[in-house]
């Protein structure tokens, strides 16, 4: 289950980061944006339900309070996921954070995960965020973690994916639905998409 979120402003905003001249501070302004606008596509099917709490409109009317149908979890994968949650709890403010340590290899590429904590609430659906899926190992490798915990309702959420990286996490959890703003064309022989936009932790967090 693959959904690449098309807007205009995304393709604006992606070709900005895409671009190795934009530096550190221009590059998370985008994906903050970027991760606001995908928001709609991602939940968009979630049930907006009346609650039993009520609210009075100045015109003297009394209407249920309507909340979403689950509680909101965001999951971003260490480092550079933390570059996505701003975007998205601007447009859901009441949403938790959990937090995924992993890295990649750089040999192997195979995640090592060394950090791992999710708030515990009823109903959750969990969002993994993480700006780059490339061959998926870290994706699997979260949604593994996420599982054994006992978290049923997941949902992935990525800036740029390989193909190899789709199929992999398709193949693996067919039930866990990906969400792009961009689906490339290939990995490199290191691993990193093509065209993608390069190392993300790193010009997030202005490392190199
Ligand atoms: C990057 C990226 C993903 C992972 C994707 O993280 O943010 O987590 O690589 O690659 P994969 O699909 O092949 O697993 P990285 O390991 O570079 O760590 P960082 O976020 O700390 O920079
Ligand atoms: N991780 C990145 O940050 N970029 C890639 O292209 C692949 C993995």
């Amino acid at each position: 289950m693959l959904t690449v979120c098309k807007h205009p402003l995304i393709s604006v905003k992606l070709s900005i980061l895409r671009d190795e001249r934009t530096k550190s501070k221009e590059f998370r302004e985008s994906l903050d944006e970027i991760a606001s606008l995908m928001t709609y596509e991602v939940f968009k099917d979630v049930e907006a339900i009346e609650s039993e709490e009520t609210i009075h409109t100045p015109t003297g009317v009394t209407l249920p309070k309507v909340k979403l149908s689950h509680k909101i979890i965001l999951a971003p994968i260490l480092r550079a996921g933390i570059g996505m949650v701003d975007g998205v709890r601007n447009m859901i403010p009441t949403c938790r954070i959990g937090h995924i340590g992993m890295y990649r290899n750089e040999e192997t590429l195979e995640p090592v995960e060394y950090y791992f904590k999710l708030p515990v609430v009823e109903n959750p659906l969990v969002v993994v965020v993480d700006p780059m899926l490339a061959t998926g190992g870290s994706a699997i490798a979260a949604i593994s973690a996420i599982k054994k915990r006992g978290y049923k309702n997941i949902r992935l959420m990525c800036l740029v994916g390989a193909p190899e990286g789709v199929k992999a996490v398709n193949e693996a959890y067919p039930d866990v639905p990906i969400f792009l703003a961009a689906l490339d064309e290939k990995l490199n022989e290191k691993g990193y998409i093509l065209p993608g936009l390069g190392d993300a932790g790193d010009r997030i967090f202005g490392t190199k």
